[in-house]
């Protein structure tokens, strides 16, 4: 007999969840690595303003949505967005405890998505939104899908990022959905978000892990050498993205919708577990432990 097939449901509210995100998460929590670990937190950085941006933009569409379906994901995606922003806000707590230069970093982005939202138009913002959107409801697949991925990163940011990634795939089609039965953008701005989305977050999360990795005191040579070997890590043939790119390449296809790939497979671990348990560590660590063995081929 065939396994039921994994349900995605629409976006759930799930507030205040608890991480113990203290002292006790070492300074490098990826693999005990300098460069992996400040990718993910310029990653992580990012969010808390992103996720601002992201609800602006869909903002300014919300009075046009007639489906009450929509209007009722719009207003839980609004929800869990804020809740990701309260949590990787207290992990900047940490950061700037450990003299990362947070705050002129969130400063440059702030100014950034100020401009974006003055300067362009609120169909190219919705687009960025949604292209935004995309890109993290592929996270759970790309750092999860397979346990080795993850294997040596501390147990309560895997949790964090494992409860992120799954709500980024609940809500993937929300923003989606405004941009195209609302806002209607065609194709070809679609197409034009994309690529300036990838571009600006690759850029900024490698300029953000740079600039952290000089406040953490390594010299020119050795950044040198950090992002020479941590380059193909990230972005090469088996690297930790590569996961990403078939399912990347479907938003260039006319007719592409989010919910016509399947989600995570182990999707339903985490939310059996976090429903039975309101833990979310515990959650994290059953969803990660149910990833296939090994790592991508
Ligand atoms: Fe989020
Ligand atoms: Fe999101």
């Amino acid at each position: 007999m065939n396994a039921p097939a994994t349900v995605l449901h629409n976006p759930i509210v799930r507030s205040k969840l608890q991480f113990h995100l203290g002292k006790q998460v070492p300074r490098y929590w990826v693999e005990n690595h300098p460069f992996r670990t400040r990718v993910f937190d310029a990653l992580s950085m990012t969010f808390p303003d992103g996720e601002r941006y992201f609800i602006e933009s869909v903002r300014l569409f919300r009075d046009q949505i007639t489906d009450p379906q929509l209007q009722t994901d719009v207003a839980s995606f609004i929800r869990q967005e804020a809740e990701h922003g309260i949590a990787h806000e207290r992990y900047n707590e940490l950061l700037r405890e450990q003299g990362m230069p947070v705050d002129r970093l969130l400063t440059q982005m702030k100014n950034r998505f100020k401009h974006l939202l003055k300067n362009e138009s609120p169909e190219l913002n919705l687009a960025i939104t949604a292209a935004s959107e995309h890109l993290t409801a592929l996270m759970a697949d790309c750092f999860y899908a397979y346990r080795e991925t993850m294997e040596g990163v501390d147990p309560q940011m895997r949790a964090l990022f494992a409860w992120h990634s799954i709500e980024e795939m609940e809500h993937r089609a929300v923003a989606f959905d405004v941009m195209d039965t609302v806002a209607q953008v065609d194709h070809r701005l679609r197409v034009r978000a994309l690529v300036i989305t990838s571009v600006l977050m690759s850029a900024f999360t490698l300029y953000r892990a740079h600039e952290m990795l000089k406040a953490d005191g390594f010299g020119v040579v050795d950044r040198v050498k950090l992002f020479a070997t941590g380059i193909p890590w990230l972005f090469g043939p088996g690297g930790i993205l590569a996961p990403m790119g078939k399912p990347y390449l479907k938003w260039f296809k006319r007719g592409f919708h989010p919910n016509d790939t399947p989600p995570v497979h182990q999707y339903d671990v985490w939310v059996k577990v976090y429903e039975e348990t309101g833990d979310p560590l515990k959650a994290g660590q059953a969803f990660w432990e149910a990833g296939y063995p090994g790592k991508p081929a």
